[in-house]
């Protein structure tokens, strides 16, 4: 099945499916000398786990991670990292009652429709579960960017439709959320415990904030840096929309408004979120990812089963009543590995 590496010098390749023996990633093009143990893998790895709020599935995932190869005493060697996750607390048979109907916003229809046999244990290769390997890789792009220190943040900014009023990063890790706004983020535990109740899901908006990126990052003309960042966090299931610095509001703003000057001592506003034609101005890097409520909901639906036949479905099991928060670590790996393969790609620029 073509379609699961992503990148040009920082390769990636994720394999595994949500109820088979494991998940993992192989990663090519990693410099030799970067320091990395699996403490580091792992702390990333824990920010992803369910557990920490009342968003999460009740799923228990230890996710403990085992580096095979490309590591030799703390340092990567410059040949391919290969991680691996184990699948542990899969429960495969509440999957059953599943396997010949299609489940409402999952991927049940279309893979059906593309290979006609789909692994209906917990979503198979559609599943979240994927994106454990993503975090792992990630955890290994973010070891790069730090020699050169460059940081990535993922934070809620709207949860359910309660949107976060201030940006205090420092309230980001203070609350289960990983929300800039205390007082939102306890609107947000009273907003999810009561859709929770009537079985339903929320959607919400993640922002990334890159920062310490030079200017110079993003190639022309197909793999702009703002293309490559969209396509590799569109490529995260349940995201529905990207949108970098001014996004869709640049749409109604004036020229006047939109550009950001140019003064000495750098620019005066950040409408451009930090990339321009697709290189890094050397601004912070700004995006915003739409989430869309969890698909597998108690609440009845219709729909078919693989016959054509009329059924009806209520998902009723441990489920995520939002991806948010587990999703910001995804994404926040996403922009890692984007941002780990431009800065590679720069240097063979030889500038
Ligand atoms: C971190 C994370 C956790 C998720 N948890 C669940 C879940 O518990 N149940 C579920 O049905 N979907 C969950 N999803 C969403 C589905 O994977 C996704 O909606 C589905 O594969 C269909 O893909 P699409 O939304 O991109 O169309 C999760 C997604 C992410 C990124």
């Amino acid at each position: 099945m073509p379609g699961n590496s992503f990148g040009t010098l920082f390769r990636i390749t994720t394999w595994g499916e949500s109820h088979g023996e494991a998940v993992g990633v192989v990663i090519d093009g990693c410099p030799p000398k970067i320091p990395i143990d699996e403490s580091a893998v792992q702390d990333m790895l824990d920010r992803r786990k369910p557990g920490g709020s009342p968003a999460s599935t009740s799923r228990k995932e230890p996710d403990k991670v085992i580096i095979m190869s490309g590591v030799f005493k703390g340092m990567t060697t410059g040949t391919p990292l290969s991680i691996m996750i184990r699948n542990r607390d899969a429960d495969s048979e509440s999957y059953k009652k599943y396997a010949d109907i299609f489940r409402p916003g999952q991927g049940d229809i279309t893979y059906h429709a593309k290979y006609g046999i789909r692994d209906w244990r917990g979503g198979g290769r559609a599943s979240a579960r994927e994106t454990v390997a993503r975090v792992a890789a990630g955890a290994v792009a973010k070891a790069l960017l730090g020699r050169e220190k460059i940081t990535v943040c993922a934070y809620t900014i709207e949860l359910g439709g309660i949107k976060a009023e201030v940006r205090d990063h420092d309230a980001v890790s203070g609350n289960m959320f990983f929300c800039p706004d205390m007082k939102a983020a306890l609107k947000m535990e009273k907003r999810v415990n009561d859709v929770k109740k009537k079985g339903d899901s929320l959607g919400g908006i993640v922002e990334i904030t890159a920062k310490g990126v030079p200017a110079g990052l993003g190639e022309p003309v197909f793999d702009k840096l703002d293309a490559d960042l969209a396509k590799g966090l569109m490529s995260i299931g349940a995201v529905k929309g990207v949108e970098i610095g001014a996004g869709f509001k640049a749409a109604t703003l004036l020229g006047s408004e939109n550009n950001d000057p140019i003064t000495g001592e750098g620019f005066l506003t950040n409408n451009s979120g930090g990339i321009l034609a697709g290189i890094s101005n050397g601004d912070d890097i700004v995006i915003r990812v739409a989430v869309k409520p969890i698909p597998s909901i108690a609440i009845e639906q219709k729909t078919i089963d693989v016959t054509g036949k009329e059924r009806t479905v209520s998902v009723k099991g441990r489920h995520d009543i939002s991806a948010i928060p587990r999703i910001n670590v995804v994404c926040e790996a996403m922009v890692s590995i984007v941002l780990a393969d431009h800065m590679l790609r720069q240097r063979a620029v030889g500038r």
